[in-house]
């Protein structure tokens, strides 16, 4: 599909394109990001460029949904819908988010998730939503609790990324869940 543009009350979601290259490399900087992600680290410019080509792939073939989030016209983080995985009675996807350090603590991710999980339920129609993080990511745990994501248990060393194999907490929410936030044992 084309790349679809959210607004919030104080954050436009939009597809990263090229002028994005140069606030992607600074932001993929902070030693948190590759910390927590996937992200390679060291983190070059030819990074940020292939990383751009994949979203354009990725809303082009229906794969992966990404948006730079940004406040005031500037980037302040990325989220995303990967791996979307279609069925025979709807697809599901999974949930994944950086912010700039700068940005944190604002509150900004949330309202940009929100945002996400609205677009990919309502308008996009996915059954279920999958999160992931390594043990111990208390800040995206928090988020993705918030959003009603339920807690659905550790799998040990279930993670692979450049760093090696880490333990996994996982978690997901269903189209028809109560957004409420449940209690998560691990937080
Ligand atoms: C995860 C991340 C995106 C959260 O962004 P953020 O702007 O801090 O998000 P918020 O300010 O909305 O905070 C999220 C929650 O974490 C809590 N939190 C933030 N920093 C925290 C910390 N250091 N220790 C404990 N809790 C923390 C906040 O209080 C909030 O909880 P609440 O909603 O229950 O009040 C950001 O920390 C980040 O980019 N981390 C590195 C990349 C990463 O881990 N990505 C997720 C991979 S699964």
């Amino acid at each position: 599909m084309e790349p679809v543009t959210l607004t919030t009350e104080r954050l436009v979601l939009r597809a990263p394109a090229d002028p994005d290259v140069e606030a992607i490399e600074r932001a993929c900087q902070d030693p948190e990001i590759p910390r927590w992600t996937t992200v390679p680290s060291p983190y070059t410019r030819e990074h940020a460029v292939s990383f751009i080509e994949m979203v354009a792939k990725g809303w082009a073939e229906d794969h992966e949904y990404v948006w730079a989030i940004r406040a005031d016209g500037t980037l302040v983080g990325m989220i995303g819908l990967h791996d979307v995985t279609p069925n025979v009675d709807g697809a599901h996807a999974e949930i994944g988010y950086w912010m700039v350090p700068e940005a944190r603590g604002r509150g900004y991710l949330g309202e940009a998730a929100r945002a996400v999980v609205d677009w990919a339920f309502a308008d996009r129609g996915l059954v279920r939503l999958g999160w992931r993080a390594v043990a111990g990511n208390i800040p995206s745990a928090r988020t993705a609790r918030s959003l009603g994501f339920r807690y659905e248990g550790l799998q040990r060393l279930a993670l692979t990324g450049p760093r090696g194999r880490d333990d996994g907490w996982f978690a997901g929410i269903l189209a028809t869940d109560d957004r409420t936030p449940q209690d998560w044992p691990v937080l």
